[in-house]
């Protein structure tokens, strides 16, 4: 297991035109306007919101994807910073998809995440499982869940 210890923010890197790729805290209203507007979410109440800002609190990995100031992807998890990592979720605006924007924030996850030796899991939806196969990720046949009511 690596002891090495968090790393610091990623660099902002180039993810195609004009688009930024951040470790950054996001706001969370933001965050939901981008989820609604993926389809990640479809409901953009107070509920809602309270719900994520309280999801984002507590995430120790977030990154961001921005066009000219507007946030058109993120992805947010939890590291330990030595073995292993979750991806809770990650989203791209429709207008913006498959100009690998969803793949530079997993990468940037990642590397915020604790880099190469960090083992990452998360659990996808079926039609974004093309997507992480792409990536490179394997099924986990070993991952068992207690789902929430
Ligand atoms: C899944 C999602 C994040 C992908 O974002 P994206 O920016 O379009 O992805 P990228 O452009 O980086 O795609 C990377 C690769 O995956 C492929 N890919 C993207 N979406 C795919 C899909 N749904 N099925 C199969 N392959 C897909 C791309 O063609 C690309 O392949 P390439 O490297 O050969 O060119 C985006 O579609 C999304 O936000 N979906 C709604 C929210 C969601 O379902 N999130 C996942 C929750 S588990």
């Amino acid at each position: 297991m690596p002891s090495s210890p968090p790393p610091a923010d990623v660099a902002p890197a180039e993810a195609g035109p004009s688009v930024t790729i951040a470790d950054e805290r996001p706001d969370p209203a933001e965050v939901l306007d981008l989820f609604v507007a993926a389809g990640y979410a479809t409901a953009s109440d107070d509920a809602s919101l309270r719900l994520l800002t309280t999801a984002l609190a507590h995430s120790n990995v977030i990154v961001t994807a921005r066009s000219e100031g507007r946030l058109v992807g993120v992805a947010r998890g939890w590291s330990d910073f030595a073995a292993i990592a979750y991806l809770a979720d990650i989203a791209v605006h429709g207008q913006w998809r498959h100009r690998g924007i969803g793949r530079a924030l997993v990468e940037a996850f990642k590397e915020t995440a604790g880099g190469e030796e960090i083992e990452l899991l998360l659990l996808s939806r079926p039609e974004a499982d093309g997507f992480y196969r792409r990536l490179g990720l394997e099924p986990a046949p070993e991952a068992l869940q207690i789902r929430s009511r």
